[in-house]
């Protein structure tokens, strides 16, 4: 009997994968390649139904004999493991995205003599469009706090852009390009408590308090779907601190980042310019303890931030710090560092490395932003936060038009150079959803 193989996702299946396999199934013995969460989510956002429930769905459609993963985007490793002679897809890869995939495909069926077969393209329904009216419709705050989790089960680097309002918000949940690996987006939003304080005209030393902060997280959590990983600062007092993590947790936020600093924060990219204290490890660590154990679920993480590097404390007593947090139950360390060339970043991820192999690693390259994400993800780095990058974009635009207002006494010079068509502004936020 002939082996015919399909690929697909099957994340929201539908009646065109029906008949891809009604068509593949007429050929032969029919695998199907399902893509795994990691294939996917390196080409596209990750997908709404995990890999173990899109397997079990895919085997249960008549016709289908067997299913196996399919671990990339690229057929061909499974494609020289099974050596099918039909691969069966449908004809719109023909162009976009998938065009190179189908080259590769059709290569590697060459070296043993296989045939590609196109069924016509069933219109009216698609993945992609049935995926955007899911999205489209929004979350529900578990289902975008397991998300992180989920992310980085899959991703090699998690890719965060902060954030500090609805619109903002809706820049990091909508920006996207398309690569010649698919379509590249971020993955979450970063409650940065620098560019939250900056947009209200406040300096960055948690005078933004917490009562601030959750209404700027609901205004964001409104208008987006994707996690959220929030800027906690030094954490406050511990015994506030376990309210903090339960409201977070409830609002549906993924995590939340504390720095082990104490009395009057000020932010670290000042470095030793200011004084800034850091907390003592034992009150650190019971402070990570306490808000463990005030969580009701497993979703919501803890990330303990170390600032001795900001700090001039040595390498040793990071890797201490990171030992301590980790035992007190910190769901993840963010190592901070202010230096342009990386080096103690480097220094820091190797060694750490060496003793916790998978406990999530997260920084923050504002300064050494020369380093890519490929770069710090070999170094075994899992998120990777632009900690700043919307607000000290928008400033300099926003003076320059305020500036062109002045010189010209009227604002069509400032309109034309610098702003966006009225038009655009109004149509920007659709009325309804
Ligand atoms: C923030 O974005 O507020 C941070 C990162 O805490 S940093 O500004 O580098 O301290
Ligand atoms: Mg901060």
């Amino acid at each position: 009997m002939k082996k015919v193989y399909v690929g697909m996702s099957a994340d929201l299946f539908h009646f065109g994968h029906l008949n891809i396999i009604n068509e593949a199934k007429k050929l032969g013995y029919l695998i199907v390649g399902v893509l795994t969460d990691e294939a996917i989510a390196s080409y596209k956002r990750l997908p709404h139904v995990p890999y173990k429930q899109r397997k079990v769905i895919v085997e249960n459609i008549r016709g289908v004999d067997e299913v196996v993963p399919q671990e990339s985007l690229d057929y061909v490793p499974n494609l020289r493991k099974i050596k099918p002679d039909y691969v069966v897809h449908g004809d719109d890869w023909k162009t976009g995205v998938q065009k190179e995939t189908r080259q590769r495909v059709i290569n590697a069926l060459n070296e043993w003599g296989g045939k590609l077969v196109e069924p016509t393209y069933t219109d009216g329904i698609s993945s992609t469009q049935l995926i955007k009216a899911v999205t489209e419709k929004g979350t529900t705050p578990s289902k975008r706090q397991k998300t992180l989790r989920r992310l980085l089960d899959v991703k090699p680097v998690v890719r965060i852009l902060e954030a500090h309002n609805g619109i903002t918000g809706l820049i990091v949940e909508k920006t996207k390009i398309t690569t010649n690996l698919g379509i590249r987006e971020f993955d979450g939003i970063w409650l940065s408590s620098l560019t939250v304080s900056t947009s209200k005209g406040k300096p960055d030393t948690e005078v933004v308090d917490f009562s601030a902060r959750f209404q700027t997280i609901d205004e964001i959590l409104e208008v987006t779907t994707k996690p959220i990983i929030v800027d906690g600062d030094t954490g406050g007092d511990i015994e506030h601190f376990k309210f903090r993590v339960r409201t977070l947790e409830r609002m549906g936020v993924s995590a939340i980042i504390i720095e082990d600093k104490i009395g009057t924060k000020r932010n670290s990219l000042f470095g030793t310019d200011v004084v800034q204290e850091q907390d003592t490890i034992q009150h650190f660590a019971k402070k990570i303890s306490t808000g463990k154990n005030a969580l009701v679920t497993s979703d919501f993480l803890i990330i303990a931030r170390i600032e001795s590097l900001i700090l001039k404390q040595g390498m040793e007593d990071a890797i201490n710090r990171a030992k301590a947090y980790i035992a007190a139950g910190a769901d993840g360390i963010m190592i901070h560092s202010k230096e342009k060339d990386g080096k103690e970043i480097v220094e820091f991820c190797q060694q750490f490395r060496t003793f916790e192999p998978a406990l999530p690693l997260v920084v923050v390259p504002s300064t050494y932003g020369h380093m890519t994400e490929k770069e710090l993800g070999d170094l075994g780095v899992n998120i990777v936060i632009y900690g700043n990058h919307l607000i000290r974009s928008a400033y300099p635009s926003m003076v320059q038009t305020a500036e062109t207002i002045l010189k010209t006494n009227r604002c069509q010079e400032a309109s034309e150079e610098y702003c966006m068509p009225i038009k655009e502004i109004l149509t920007l936020i659709p009325e309804d959803y």
